[in-house]
């Protein structure tokens, strides 16, 4: 049983005792859109409800609205708490003093990991085990401005970027951006530390296109996917003294997707009610 899980179990909640689909080091993901979130807020805990009512924006609102949702939705997943209307209401993310999502059961501390990014009215979560730092990030592709890269980027990236043919430098510079945010987060950090001590490197599939530009090669990211499930290539993120992050980029549409975790995680793993309904005798009554 999970260390998640028996903290779960003190609190005297539905868990199922095996989890057979889960890896000891494995990161989950699930990704939520403001279309996924009901429009009561019956699933908040009264503890957010309070937090939710104080929030001052609407964009503010909506953005912790859809993260808070997809991070439940996660959670009731991977831990496999299921069956009860009123778990998704017991399960409360709070924020840490650093800014980082830590999260409760009835109000007890659940053993289990998140990272939270939302971007576009879309959210993502990553949840894993408590001894493994997680770190996940949902960016728009866009181009950034020479000023942003020199400013955020190290030499080593800026040079990437500029080896790269026009088109796809804003993929790739967001690539970086991203994966330096998703370190920042299982650091427990964020923009706090210069992003410059943090260095991204991956392997892309690179194509020649001539002149000394590079392109990436599209055809390896078509069908079927490159790097299995979900078509996720592999990258690294070296911070400053010598802490290795490993983790996960994709893309798909305009939104790109990173995903970093240390020890080094295997590749990231949808969480999906199937997967759950196939090993849970529970069954979801309410959402
Ligand atoms: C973490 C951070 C890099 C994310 O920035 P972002 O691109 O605007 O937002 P994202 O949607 O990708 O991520 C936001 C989520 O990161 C998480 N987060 C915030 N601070 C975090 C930290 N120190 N460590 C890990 N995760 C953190 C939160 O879950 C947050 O969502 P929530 O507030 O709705 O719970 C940034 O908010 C940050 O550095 N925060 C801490 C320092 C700070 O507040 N500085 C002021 C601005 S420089």
């Amino acid at each position: 049983m999970l260390r998640s899980q028996r903290a779960l179990s003190n609190c005297g909640c539905s868990v199922h005792p095996e989890t057979p689909w889960k890896g000891m080091n494995g990161v989950y993901w699930l990704e939520q859109t403001e279309a996924d979130v009901p429009v009561e807020d019956s699933w908040l805990s009264a503890g957010e409800a309070v937090l939710l009512n104080g929030l001052r924006f609407a964009k503010r609102r909506a953005d912790w609205r859809v993260g808070r949702w997809t991070a439940k939705r996660a959670l009731m997943m991977y831990l496999e708490v299921l069956g009860r209307p009123q778990t998704i209401a017991d399960i409360e993310i709070r924020a840490g003093s650093s800014g980082a999502p830590e999260v409760f059961f009835s109000d007890k501390p659940a053993g289990v990991r998140i990272s939270l990014s939302h971007c576009a009215g879309a959210a993502i979560c990553a949840v894993a085990p408590s001894h493994v730092a997680v770190g996940c990030d949902l960016e728009l592709i866009e181009r950034r401005s020479e000023a942003f890269l020199a400013d955020y980027l190290t030499t080593q990236e800026q040079a990437l970027v500029i080896q790269t043919s026009w088109a796809d430098r804003p993929r790739l510079s967001t690539l970086i951006w991203s994966a330096k945010e998703s370190a920042l987060k299982a650091l427990g950090v964020g923009l706090r530390l210069d992003t410059r001590c943090v260095e991204v490197s991956f392997q892309v599939p690179w194509k020649e296109s001539g002149g000394g530009d590079r392109r990436f090669d599209n055809a390896a990211f078509g069908s079927p996917p490159a790097y299995g499930p979900n078509r996720w290539c592999p990258l690294q993120v070296c911070y400053i003294k010598n802490q290795v992050f490993s983790g996960w980029w994709q893309y798909m549409g305009n939104f790109l997707r990173t995903l970093v975790a240390a020890p080094p995680p295997p590749l990231p793993t949808l969480l999906q009610s199937s997967d759950v309904l196939a090993h849970s005798k529970y069954v979801e009554s309410k959402f």
